[in-house]
């Protein structure tokens, strides 16, 4: 190895480079501020062993500042990319002088080199938990698992030996593609078990409540919930977050290929549910157990028929961007023409104001609700939303439920 390949510190630079002048490759896998916090409380309220908080592709350093600040534990961070590397010092800098923190440019792999440099100048060498979050192919489904960056699997091997085993077993948080297809879930699971055996895992599906899975995340040792187990997560705007848990793959409900009638209660689900496999906690979550028909399985707009109203306090509210009873079906798919009759049968059902929640042109979208907006401008009403029937070919205008 040459001098340049070893692992060195890096220093942080009074007003160096931001993020936002990194251009987009390297803000597209900055993790968002919102998540960083949300994962650090969470490990704050987690049993996790003694020692210091390890980052080995720490990126801007921003996950790891916010483990620092939260937990007040030490904190290293590793980054192979020089430049990076500047800004995960810049952001363990803003931690407190009380806190050891190191940045350091290097390969992520090289635990022994990464040691060497902790030994000589940290207090605390024990490694509490490893976080990481791989730089990986964007249409990871068609990649292998071995293609993330750093590779997952000699990766942990490098770090298996140094790192602290509590009571639970060694706690990791790996932060893969939500993309990920089943079997390279099974992979990783299957890598984890390998190298730490009897270690709790938990996967976690995390929703922002945009129509897709945000992020995908295993939990290991202290970081997963006594039963191992499945959890989804809807992160909301103020930080606060709902959460439903259970077993994957216990609820094994068919997907129904029926369309809902008049009268019953449609309600677009998040896919952090179906995709965790967690239908069965959901419906549990709206005190509705077995009594849900899943009618259309989507990866951006999953949908049920409920058997009624979900409860005002209950968890699955959370995970149901809108539902509400079936007033009528109008044949065809969105369009510009059929406006004028939508409106009128939106007023008949004492609608003034239609959200589109239905497939639609992007390119038409704002043209169709401000067209629709002005035809029910002057209405009085309540609110409704247009989806798609689950069959295709038709549309059914609903009424919101509260
Ligand atoms: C997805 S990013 C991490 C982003 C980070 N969570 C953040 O919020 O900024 C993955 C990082 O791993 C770095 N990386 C890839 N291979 C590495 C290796 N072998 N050792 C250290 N870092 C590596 C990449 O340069 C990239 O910055």
């Amino acid at each position: 190895m040459s001098d340049s390949d070893r692992p060195r510190i890096v220093d942080s630079e009074a007003g160096g480079s931001r993020i936002a002048d990194d251009g987009e490759s390297f803000r597209r896998l900055v993790t968002p501020e919102i998540v960083c916090d949300f994962r650090a409380a969470q490990v704050s309220i987690s049993r996790i062993p003694e020692g210091f908080v390890l980052d080995p592709a720490a990126g801007s350093g921003g996950q790891l500042a916010a483990y620092g600040k939260r937990l007040g534990k030490s904190c290293v961070g590793v980054e192979l990319s020089p430049r990076r590397a500047v800004h995960c010092a810049n952001s363990l800098s803003t931690l407190g002088g009380d806190i050891d923190t190191l940045a350091i440019c290097g390969d992520g792999l090289d635990s022994e080199g990464v040691m060497s440099i902790v030994r000589e100048k940290m207090r605390d060498v024990k490694i509490s938990m490893l976080h990481v979050d791989p730089a990986r192919p964007l249409d990871a489904q068609n990649h292998s698992i071995s293609e993330m960056e750093p590779p997952l699997r000699p990766l942990l091997e490098a770090w298996s030996d140094y790192l602290e085993s509590g009571e639970l077993g060694v706690s990791l948080l790996l932060d893969l593609s939500p993309r990920l297809a089943p079997k390279q879930r099974m992979e990783v699971e299957a890598i984890v078990r390998e190298l730490f055996p009897g270690v709790n895992l938990t996967w976690e599906w995390l929703s922002r409540g945009g129509g897709r899975v945000d992020r995908l995340t295993v939990h290991t040792g202290g970081l997963a919930q006594e039963d191992g187990g499945v959890r989804c997560v809807r992160l909301h705007r103020d930080g606060s977050f709902d959460a439903l848990s259970g077993k994957a793959g216990d609820y094994h409900a068919e997907w129904v290929d029926i369309d809902p009638v008049v009268g019953e209660i449609l309600a677009l689900v998040d896919p952090v549910v179906t995709q965790s496999g967690l239908r069965m906690a959901y419906e549990k979550g709206a005190g509705q157990g077995g009594r849900v028909k899943w009618v259309h399985d989507s990866d951006r707009r999953p949908m049920a028929i409920l058997d009624e109203e979900l409860p005002i306090n209950c968890t699955s509210r959370a995970f149901t961007p809108i539902h509400g009873r079936v007033e009528e079906r109008i044949e065809g798919s969105l369009n510009l023409m059929m406006l004028d009759s939508l409106a009128a049968s939106a007023m008949r059902c004492g609608l003034s104001k239609v959200q589109i929640r239905c497939a639609c042109d992007p390119k038409m979208h704002t043209k169709i609700v401000n067209r629709l907006d002005s035809i029910l401008g002057e209405t009085e009403g309540e609110g409704g939303f247009l989806v798609d029937a689950p069959g295709g070919n038709s549309l059914f205008l609903c009424k919101k439920l509260p």
